[in-house]
């Protein structure tokens, strides 16, 4: 059983509104998505890492991770489930159907070699596999029209994180099935769909989504702090 990491990269960064896609910002040195491929290039856990890069993306060439030859590049799709499907798909004649697959995003660049190893470690020998997650601390809320309807149970209720692991072959057709349709918004919702249950390994807080302007010092904090 081989690991491999998956990270879409072809996002526009729309929330960001810089004059780039966030993951080719500047951050401490280098650009966000060169954090993230360095961290799991690093890793020894991984045999190669697939990238999804939209295919008009001119800052891509520019990087020398591009040609790094643990790098297998893939053409990014409309929507991330697309482009995460894509770089399945260049895995393809490598990977097996049993291999796991770690889907990160390219805009996750505070990802620890701790956090990595946590998941691959719970989760080998589970059949389907899983997610790093974080518990929330504040009050849940539901709301309807701006009123409070319901307090939610705060133990039920996670939040979703990268790397999400699951089996090459089962992901691929989960994706597959799944494709168009607009709630999949990660990969354990597309094998949730089937009526699978991924499980939850607490990861940490600092593993942020670079998704908003103020999250660019806030990950530089961080990375000072790691
Ligand atoms: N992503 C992708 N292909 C898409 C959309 C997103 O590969 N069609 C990637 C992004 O590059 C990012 C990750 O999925 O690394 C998480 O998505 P998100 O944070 O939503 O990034 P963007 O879609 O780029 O940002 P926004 O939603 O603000 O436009
Ligand atoms: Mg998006």
């Amino acid at each position: 059983i081989k690991n491999w990491a998956v990270v879409p990269a072809a996002g526009v960064g729309k929330r960001m509104q810089a004059d780039k896609p966030k993951q080719y910002l500047p951050l401490a040195g280098k650009t966000v998505i060169e954090h993230t491929l360095s961290r799991l290039l690093q890793s020894d856990a991984f045999d190669a890492v697939a990238v999804a890069i939209s295919k008009e993306d001119p800052y891509w060439p520019e990087l020398e991770v591009s040609t790094n030859p643990r790098i297998i590049t893939a053409a990014g799709g409309k929507e991330r489930a697309d482009s995460v499907l894509s770089a399945l798909q260049a895995l393809e004649g490598r990977a097996s159907e049993d291999d796991w697959v770690l889907v990160h995003d390219a805009a996750r660049p505070c990802l620890t070699a701790d956090d990595v190893h946590q998941l691959i470690a719970t989760l080998q020998d589970d059949p389907v596999g899983g997610i790093l997650a974080l518990s929330s601390h504040d009050t849940l809320k539901q709301v309807e029209a701006g009123s409070i309807s319901a307090t939610i149970d705060r133990s039920r209720v996670w939040r979703a994180l990268t790397p999400q692991m699951f089996r090459y072959g089962m992901l691929r057709e989960a994706l597959q099935e799944a494709e168009g349709n607009p709630a999949i918004t990660d990969e354990s919702s597309a094998l949730e769909l089937k009526g699978y249950r991924p499980k939850i390994v607490e990861g940490r807080p600092d593993n942020i989504k670079i998704t908003r302007p103020e999250d660019l010092p806030l990950a530089q904090f961080y990375m000072e702090q790691q």
